[in-house]
C-alpha cells in the first residue's frame, strides 16, 4: 500500500508523502508550465536533491501531504501547511497540482478544504493565509471558490519571465470557514 487516506474530501484524500514519488516530484519541479505560477523556477532541482528533500519531509512532522485522486489512487501533488505559529494560531498554505490535465476539476478546491478542516478542527488554528501571484487567475478563482478573502497586495515584488508582478495575500478565518461549511 502506497498512500493512506489521512483526510478525505470530495474527490480527493490527503496522504503522507511517499518517497518513491521523487521522480514525479522532480518532473513537476522542472515543468515551467507549473513553476511559473509558484516561486521555484529559478532553483535548480535535481533528482537527488528532490529525493533527499522528500526523505526529510517524510521523516518529519511537517504537514506536507500528498493529494491523491480517489479514483485510481493517483498522485496529483501536494498541499502544505507551514509557518505554523501555535501561539497566534496561524499558518500559511501552499498547494500545487502537478499534472496539467488534472487542473480545473475541483481537485484543488477539495484538497484545500481537506487541509482547512484539519487546520481548524485538529490543529486548532484560527487564521490560514496564502500568497499568490496576481496573474495566477486560475489559483485566485480556486481560492475564492473556497471562500478565501483577498486582504492585501504587495506590489512589484515578483520578477517572472522578464516582468514584475504583484503578490496577492488571501486569508481564511476559522469562524468564516465553519459558517460556510455547515
Ligand atoms: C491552483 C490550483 C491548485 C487550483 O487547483 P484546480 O484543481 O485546478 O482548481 P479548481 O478546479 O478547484 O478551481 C479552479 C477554478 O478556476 C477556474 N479557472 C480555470 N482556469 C482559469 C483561468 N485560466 N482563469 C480564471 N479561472 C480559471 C475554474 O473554472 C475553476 O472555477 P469553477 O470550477 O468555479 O469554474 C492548480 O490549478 C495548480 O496547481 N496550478 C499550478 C500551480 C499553482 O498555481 N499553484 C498555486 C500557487 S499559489
Amino acid at each position: 500500500m502506497k498512500y493512506f487516506p489521512k483526510i478525505s474530501r470530495g474527490k480527493v484524500y490527503l496522504s503522507p508523502i511517499h518517497t518513491d514519488d521523487y521522480e514525479l516530484f522532480t518532473k513537476w519541479m522542472n515543468d515551467k508550465r507549473i513553476t511559473d505560477w509558484i516561486t521555484t523556477w529559478p532553483r535548480i532541482i535535481s533528482i537527488s536533491s528532490e529525493k533527499e528533500w522528500l526523505e526529510n519531509v517524510a521523516k518529519s512532522w511537517e504537514y506536507n501531504l500528498a493529494i491523491i485522486r480517489k479514483d485510481g489512487d493517483k498522485l496529483l501533488w501536494t498541499v502544505w501547511l507551514f509557518h505554523i505559529d501555535h501561539i497566534n494560531q496561524s499558518a500559511e498554505l501552499w498547494i500545487s497540482i502537478g499534472d496539467f490535465d488534472e487542473h480545473s476539476k475541483w481537485y484543488g478546491a477539495d484538497a484545500i478544504n481537506a487541509m482547512l478542516s484539519f487546520s481548524y478542527d485538529t490543529l486548532n488554528l484560527y487564521n490560514v493565509f496564502l500568497q499568490v501571484k496576481s496573474f495566477n487567475k486560475k489559483a485566485i478563482a480556486c481560492y475564492k471558490k473556497v471562500w478565501f478573502q483577498e486582504i492585501w497586495t504587495r506590489h512589484h515584488c515578483q520578477y517572472c519571465n522578464g516582468e514584475w508582478h504583484d503578490l496577492v495575500i488571501m486569508e481564511m478565518l476559522k469562524p468564516d470557514w465553519q459558517e460556510k461549511n455547515i
